[in-house]
């Protein structure tokens, strides 16, 4: 896959008759695109954006780059002011992906393609394409890192554990859950894992924003009522940054950083890769924003030249209105044993990083 979009990109840059060389000034002005990305409070959605700046830059484009601070009132205004700005394309992870329909509207009235990215807009029939990662098999990866380790079918269990999603608006907080409760379904029905707060629908579970802080509440909540007198072996939680939150309600809650339950998380933020060296946090999921950023480029791209952006998948995601044809990238389980490999040796950041 990596070396497949690495070819791709080339084959765009040489087609693009740029050399791949920011500082090529025979490159052509192919005019302004439009980044508009939910938040800066979470290190990947900085890393999509300068990843996205830097791809569209040697291609040539122009870019407005714009972070909304998680508030769905002044992406729909930046969303605008980029239609205003006679954008050729714009590439959006939504903050609230059902309330961007008006103003999307607005871009299919001035013709200008829209690409979801990361995270599906929904309830509008104005996005022509979808660059994502493959969000149910993220779940999967959560919850067999939790099935695993508590060796659940092999001697290991039974376990308590308490479930998190992720926010209510964001359509792959979802496809994150229900593929984590594919795989552990099956052990709470047997009994070798045991809910017992009883909170297991995804409405009581969801986690609004995203927001650490909402999800230390709520676990500072389960350990005062629910886990009074006994543990929590495990926590299925979607993203690293709700990982952190609950991890500081368990050490104020008294478990020991050397024993805490076992815990999932998302993204391989470097806060989060530190406390997985450290054993803290067990696994998170890698997604290699660098590569997503060229899926985006390269559907903009073929968009605006007059060809056929690359999908692999046609059939997943259905935004309400329409399939959209979307490029489902793969994430990679990242534990303990193989952080150093996966993100040092693959470049995401130095050791010197991980370790500071
Ligand atoms: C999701 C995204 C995750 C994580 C989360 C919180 O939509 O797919 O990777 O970043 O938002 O920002």
């Amino acid at each position: 896959m990596t070396r497949r979009w690495t070819a791709g990109l080339a084959l765009v840059l040489a087609l693009a008759g740029c050399g791949g060389d920011p500082a090529d000034v025979g490159a052509p002005d192919r005019g302004l695109v439009g980044l508009a990305m939910p938040t800066k409070g979470s290190d990947r959605w900085i890393g999509d954006g300068e990843n996205m700046n830097a791809q569209f830059s040697l291609l040539g484009y122009r870019t407005s780059l714009q972070y909304a601070d998680d508030d769905t009132g002044v992406q729909i205004s930046q969303i605008q002011q980029m239609i205003d700005d006679g954008a050729k394309a714009l590439v959006v992870g939504a903050i609230d992906g059902t309330k961007l329909k008006d103003v999307l509207g607005k871009a299919a009235a001035a013709k200008i393609p829209v690409i979801s990215y990361d995270r599906l807009i929904r309830d509008t029939p104005d996005i022509a394409y979808y660059a994502t990662f493959d969000n149910f098999k993220v779940g999967v990866m959560q919850g067999t890192y939790i099935v695993e380790t508590l060796r659940l079918g092999r001697g290991g269990g039974p376990a308590n554990i308490e479930l998190f999603a992720g926010s209510a608006d964001d359509n792959n907080a979802t496809f994150f859950f229900n593929g984590a409760m594919s795989v552990l379904t099956p052990y709470i029905r047997s009994g070798a894992l045991t809910v017992r707060s009883g909170e297991t629908a995804f409405a009581e579970v969801a986690t609004q924003r995203w927001d650490g802080k909402v999800a230390k509440e709520r676990m500072a909540r389960l350990l005062r009522t629910t886990y009074a007198n006994q543990r929590v072996n495990a926590i299925l939680s979607p993203y690293d940054g709700i990982t952190r939150g609950i991890i500081e309600a368990l050490r104020e809650g008294g478990y020991a950083a050397n024993a805490l339950p076992v815990l999932t998380g998302q993204d391989a933020e470097i806060d989060s890769v530190k406390l997985i060296a450290g054993g803290q946090q067990g696994q998170t999921v890698y997604k290699d924003t660098r590569e997503l950023a060229k899926v985006a480029v390269q559907m903009v791209n073929s968009l605006v030249t007059g060809g056929d952006p690359i999908v692999n998948d046609t059939k997943q995601y259905n935004n309400g209105v329409k399939d959209v044809p979307t490029f489902l990238l793969q994430p990679v389980t990242v534990t303990k044993d193989n952080y150093q490999r996966v993100l040092v040796d693959g470049g995401y950041y130095t050791a010197a990083q991980i370790s500071g």
